[in-house]
């Protein structure tokens, strides 16, 4: 049972806001009084999510900002407008990020930097939103960074020969690498970011949800696979339980566990726990975004 924590004075930023799980989470954090940022791709969708839950909470306070994750010049651009909108609007800080945009494109797509898609909307959009709004995380008494991973990540390893899976690509491998490395990216993060500090990581685990992810920008037997899946899957509401539950609840700063599910700790794969593989996936996204976190 978890309890629905007033959020009033929170600074929220949500990826992936337009649709399935993330418009889920807006919704309900937004419902609690938090300020809500929303992220989506496109201008129509990001105007009928606002509208839609503002009908439900009138006096929600909630934004929505336009950037496609898969260019880093967008997400740079991006990181600059949630910086001007949040030192105007949200308090100057973000106590939580909330990275959960995905996709799952059923063929090779490479995105305007030459990277594969799912590697950069997956992985390398929350490695650099993060870093690029990591100022305004430290800012907060105490911030979080939630990324949504899935428990696809199990049984995948990082491909270190061919990361863009330029050789060979099966969405569904591109997928389960881009999962792992959400859990890789947060447990390096609080690593890095050390014990001491006010801002950490987690990987959220929603389980099988019914959204439109599978049905998007694929065809075939892909689709048709997804739409047949979907049904099993939770609502896009209770797939968000857990991501709102690491945004909200106190007693979650109380473990040191990474990867949750079911708004629980969960061991994630053996081999996202290794921090050989951790550190080294850290320094390819540092090159692959020309950041250094270190400064
Ligand atoms: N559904 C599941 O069973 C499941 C299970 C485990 C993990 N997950 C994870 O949950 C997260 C949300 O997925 P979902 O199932 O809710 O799918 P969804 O309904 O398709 O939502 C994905 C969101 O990401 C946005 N997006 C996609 N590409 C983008 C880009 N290039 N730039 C900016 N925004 C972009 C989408 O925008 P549009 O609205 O414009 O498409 C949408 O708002 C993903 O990270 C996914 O990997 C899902």
């Amino acid at each position: 049972m978890t309890a629905n924590h007033d959020l009033t004075g929170k600074t929220i930023v949500v990826t992936g806001a337009t649709s399935g799980i993330g418009r889920a989470a807006v919704r309900e954090l937004a419902g609690r009084g938090a300020w809500v940022l929303g992220v989506g791709r496109s201008p129509e969708r990001c105007r009928e999510a606002r509208d839609a839950i503002l009908a439900e909470h009138p006096d929600a306070r909630l934004a929505f900002a336009v950037a496609d994750l898969s260019s880093q010049r967008q997400v740079r651009k991006l990181a600059c407008e949630i910086r001007e909108r949040v030192l105007a609007e949200g308090g100057g800080k973000i106590d939580v990020l909330i990275n959960n945009a995905g996709v799952v494109p059923g063929w090779y797509t490479a995105t305007e930097d030459g990277y594969e898609m799912q590697f950069a909307v997956n992985h390398l959009a929350p490695f650099l939103l993060t870093y690029e709004l990591m100022p305004l995380l430290q800012a907060a008494p105490e911030a979080r960074v939630v990324t949504v991973s899935s428990s696809s990540h199990r049984g995948a390893r990082i491909r270190w020969g061919d990361i863009m899976h330029r050789r060979y690509y099966h969405c569904l491998l591109a997928y389960k690498q881009s999962k792992l490395a959400n859990v890789l990216f947060s447990a390096e993060l609080n690593r890095r970011l050390g014990p001491a500090s006010r801002v950490r990581a987690y990987a959220a685990d929603p389980g099988l949800v019914n959204t439109e992810i599978g049905q998007k920008h694929t065809s075939g037997f892909i689709e048709w696979f997804w739409r047949q899946r979907r049904r099993r899957g939770a609502t896009p509401e209770q797939g968000a339980k857990t991501i709102v539950f690491l945004a909200s609840d106190p007693s979650v700063r109380g473990s040191d566990a990474v990867y949750w599910k079911d708004c629980r700790p969960l061991p994630p794969s053996r081999y996202a726990q290794r921090e050989d593989v951790a550190a080294r996936l850290w320094s390819l996204s540092e090159r692959l975004c020309g950041i250094s976190w270190a400064g």
